[in-house]
C-alpha cells in the first residue's frame, strides 16, 4: 500500500486530535457495523471483496467486444454515474487519450454525455462521432434521471438509424436490478444490463459496473484497481485511530471546520488528476452539505492555478485549508538539457527532471501557504497506477462516511438535489408536477 498521508503542516496539534479521537472512532465503528444514519447504503464498504464474479466476467467480455467493434464509446450518465469512471480514465490514460493513434491506443475513444443538457455539447458530439462505429454505455441507478435520459433518447435514435436491429448489440445499460424506466426499456429491447445494487449510492459506485465497464473498455487493468481498493479496505478498517489515515483525515477536517476553515481545496500538480478532484468534490459536497452545514469542497491544479487562484489562497480570507494530492514518481519524464548560450536563464535547471522541478514547486507552495495560515494536509501516492487509484477511491469514500457522521449528517442521501428537479419539471409541464 503506497498511499502516504501526512498532516505535519496542518496547524493542528496532537491534543486537538486526541480530543476528537473517541468521536471519530465511534463514527468509524458505525460505518463498519452499518448502524448509523443511512446504513442501508453501506454496501460499498465490503464491495472490493463482494464483487459479483459472474457479472465481473461479463463486464470484461463486454469491454473486449466494445474494443473490437467500436471506434467510440459514449458513456451516458451524471453525478455518481459519471464522475468515477471519468476520474479513473483521466488519471490512468494518456492526457490526450482520444488524440492518440488508434493503432497505438487499441481501445475506443471515449466521450461522456448526459452530464448536461447543453444543445451545443450534444450536437457537437453527434457530429464528431456519427460516422464512426459507436457503442453506448448508459448508466443511471434510478433509471429516470432527466439529463442522461434525454442524451440516451437522442443517441439510441442515432444508433437505430445507423445499425437498425443490430443497434441493441451496441447498447450496454447499467441500472437498478428490477426497477426504473431504463430497466423496463432494457427488458423490452434486450440490452445487456449490469446492476447497481440497492445498497450503494451513486457517488460510492465507482467500483461497481458503473465505473468498471467504461474503465475496462479503455484498457485499464480493473483487477489491479480492485486489488488496490481491497488493500485499502483492510487498511482503513483498522480500529486503531492512529494507524488509520481515513480516521485521521476525517478528524482533521472536522477540527479545521470548527476553527472556521470551511473551504477545503483539493490541490494536485498534474492535470490527469483534475477529474479525481471533481469526483472527490461530488463525494464530499453531496454527502456533507446538509442541514446548513458543510465544508465547501473546491479544487485547483498547480502550478496552473498558482497563476490564478494562488493569490487568493495565499492572501485572501483565511477560511481555507488545502489537501494536496501528490504523485511521487512519473513514468514519463523529461530531463532539461544545458544550452551553450543561457539566453532563457534556465541552465541552473540543467540535468533536473520535470518531476523534480514540479516537486520543488509543491514544496515551495506548501511552505508559502502554511506561512500564510492555510493548513495543509498531504496525501502522497508513489505513482499513478490502477492499484493506487483503487486505494484512493476507497480511502476517500471511507473518510467521507466518517466525516459526515462527525458533522452530524447522513452522508448517504441527497434530499437537496430534488428541489431543482421539481421546479424544472413543473416549468416544463411534466405530468404530476
Ligand atoms: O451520488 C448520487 O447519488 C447522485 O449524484 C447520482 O449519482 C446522480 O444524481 C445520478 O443518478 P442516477 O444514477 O440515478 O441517474
Amino acid at each position: 500500500m503506497t498511499l502516504v498521508f501526512n498532516y505535519d503542516n496542518s496547524l493542528v496539534n496532537k491534543d486537538e486530535i486526541e480530543e476528537i479521537r473517541k468521536l471519530t472512532e465511534c463514527a468509524h465503528e458505525e460505518v463498519l457495523e452499518k448502524d448509523g444514519p443511512g446504513s442501508e447504503f453501506l454496501g460499498w464498504v465490503d464491495l472490493p471483496e463482494n464483487l459479483d464474479e459472474e457479472e465481473y466476467a461479463r463486464i470484461k467480455k463486454a469491454a473486449e467486444k466494445i474494443k473490437s467493434d467500436s471506434d467510440v464509446l459514449v458513456v451516458i450518465g451524471i453525478g455518481g454515474s459519471y464522475l468515477g469512471a471519468k476520474a479513473a480514465i483521466s488519471a490512468l490514460t494518456n492526457n490526450f487519450y482520444n488524440e492518440v493513434d488508434k493503432d497505438f491506443r487499441k481501445t475506443p475513444k471515449i466521450y461522456f454525455l448526459g452530464q448536461n443538457i447543453s444543445p451545443s455539447y450534444i450536437t457537437d458530439l453527434i457530429n464528431i462521432v456519427k460516422d464512426k462505429d459507436i457503442s453506448i454505455n448508459v448508466i443511471s441507478k434510478s433509471g429516470t434521471t432527466t439529463e442522461p435520459a434525454i442524451a440516451f433518447r437522442i443517441f439510441k435514435n442515432l444508433l437505430e438509424e445507423k445499425y437498425g436491429d443490430k443497434a441493441k448489440e451496441r447498447i450496454y445499460v447499467t441500472t437498478d436490478r428490477n426497477k426504473g424506466a431504463l430497466k423496463d426499456l432494457s427488458n423490452k429491447e434486450g440490452y445487456e444490463t449490469f446492476v447497481i445494487s440497492d445498497d450503494i449510492g451513486g457517488r460510492y459506485s465507482v467500483l461497481t459496473p458503473v465505473g468498471l465497464l467504461p474503465i475496462a473498455a479503455c484498457g485499464i487493468d480493473t483487477d489491479k484497481l480492485i486489488e488496490g481498493a481491497k488493500a485499502a479496505k483492510i487498511k482503513y478498517s483498522n480500529k486503531n485511530f492512529w494507524e488509520n489515515d481515513a480516521c485521521i483525515y476525517a478528524a482533521l477536517r472536522n477540527i479545521l471546520y470548527n476553527k472556521g476553515k470551511d473551504i477545503e481545496i483539493m490541490a494536485n500538480y498534474t492535470p490527469e488528476l483534475i477529474y479525481l478532484s471533481e469526483w472527490w468534490k461530488q463525494l464530499y459536497g453531496e454527502s456533507e452539505g446538509k442541514n446548513h452545514k458543510a465544508i465547501f469542497p473546491a479544487s485547483v491544479t498547480f502550478t496552473t492555478d498558482l497563476h490564478s487562484m494562488g493569490q487568493l489562497i495565499q492572501d485572501g480570507k483565511r477560511n481555507i485549508f488545502e489537501t494536496v494530492l501528490t504523485v511521487r514518481e512519473s513514468e514519463k519524464d523529461i530531463i532539461l538539457k544545458a544550452q551553450d548560450e543561457d539566453l532563457d536563464g534556465l541552465n541552473y535547471l540543467a540535468g533536473k527532471s520535470l518531476s523534480e522541478i514540479n516537486y520543488k514547486a509543491f514544496e515551495g507552495t506548501l511552505l508559502a501557504h502554511v506561512e500564510g495560515d492555510v493548513p495543509n494536509l498531504n496525501i502522497e501516492i508513489e505513482k499513478l497506477n490502477p492499484y493506487n487509484i483503487g486505494a484512493l477511491f476507497y480511502f476517500f469514500e471511507m473518510a467521507c462516511a466518517i466525516s459526515g457522521y462527525l458533522l452530524g449528517v447522513n452522508p448517504f442521501n441527497q434530499p437537496g438535489v430534488e428541489k431543482y428537479k421539481k421546479n424544472m419539471f413543473r416549468l416544463l409541464g411534466k405530468p404530476g408536477f
